[in-house]
């Protein structure tokens, strides 16, 4: 493939920008600076690097977005801003979040074009562990973090008509927020529409703000403001996948 894809494939820049940076001397290939966009490379043999790092070839993107609220996870909507919108400067075809976070819900969204990992990853079966931090209406009893943590009724039902409880979950309480309200980090291991704020309705509380802080072995990066994203370090990739 030529470097200048290669490049670009690796979100290194935009096509004029790589230019640039090729005729910078930024770029080599196993180790004589490269001097053409245009030359063509064996992505699974010739060593690349940009700047004295080598890349390794990807053919997949991946991307940790801090969702702020107001926007919808999805990759198209008539009325509102998409997670896509935010990630519009990056250029890559057939991104879509992983998962879905409630409009006014914040947090840790990934999104990939990557199928594979992200049938993985929200696989029933799996059960992968998601950590939310949940800013509560009221205090949570001793009673209450029994229930969460056994598993309650949220009002969902198996084919054969029995209640579908959830799974058990972890409860960890924090001192209250700056808001002088309640704040839990809840640990679930299903994705069931609206599942957190239906857990804590369920235990006659309500859910006032709701971030995602963690799917899996990934954590929402603190230095990410809300709307801010970056793409995932090869050792963030490589965890994903195990
Ligand atoms: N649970 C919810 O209720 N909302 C979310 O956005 C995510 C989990």
């Amino acid at each position: 493939m030529r470097l200048d894809k290669f490049l670009g494939d690796q979100n290194i820049g935009t096509r004029k920008q790589i230019k640039e940076y090729i005729k910078n001397g930024r770029c080599t290939i196993n180790g004589e600076v490269a001097t053409k966009p245009d030359i063509h490379i064996d992505e699974n043999k010739d060593e690349i690097s940009f700047d004295g790092e080598i890349l390794s070839y990807s053919k997949f993107h991946y991307f940790m977005l801090n969702k702020p609220a107001g926007v919808v996870s999805a990759t198209k909507d008539g009325k509102c801003q998409t997670v896509l919108n935010l990630l519009a400067g990056e250029n890559v075809k057939d991104l879509s979040p992983c998962g879905r976070l409630d409009i006014d819900t914040e947090g840790l969204l990934l999104l990939t074009d990557d199928g594979e990992l992200i049938h993985k990853l929200l696989s029933p079966k799996k059960h992968v562990d998601k950590t939310y931090e949940v800013h509560l209406s009221k205090e949570i009893s001793e009673n209450d973090i029994a229930r969460l943590e056994e598993g309650l009724n949220i009002g969902d039902y198996n084919e054969d008509g029995s209640v579908k409880m959830t799974l058990p979950a972890r409860v960890k309480v924090l001192p209250d927020d700056e808001e002088g309200r309640p704040l839990i980090h809840l640990i679930i291991h299903e994705g069931r529409f609206h599942q957190v704020k239906r857990m804590l309705e369920a235990v006659g509380n309500e859910v006032l703000f709701l971030r995602r802080l963690s799917m899996g072995s990934l954590q929402l990066d603190e230095d990410l403001a809300p709307g801010d994203y970056r793409p995932l370090t090869d050792e963030e990739i490589s965890d994903l996948k195990k």
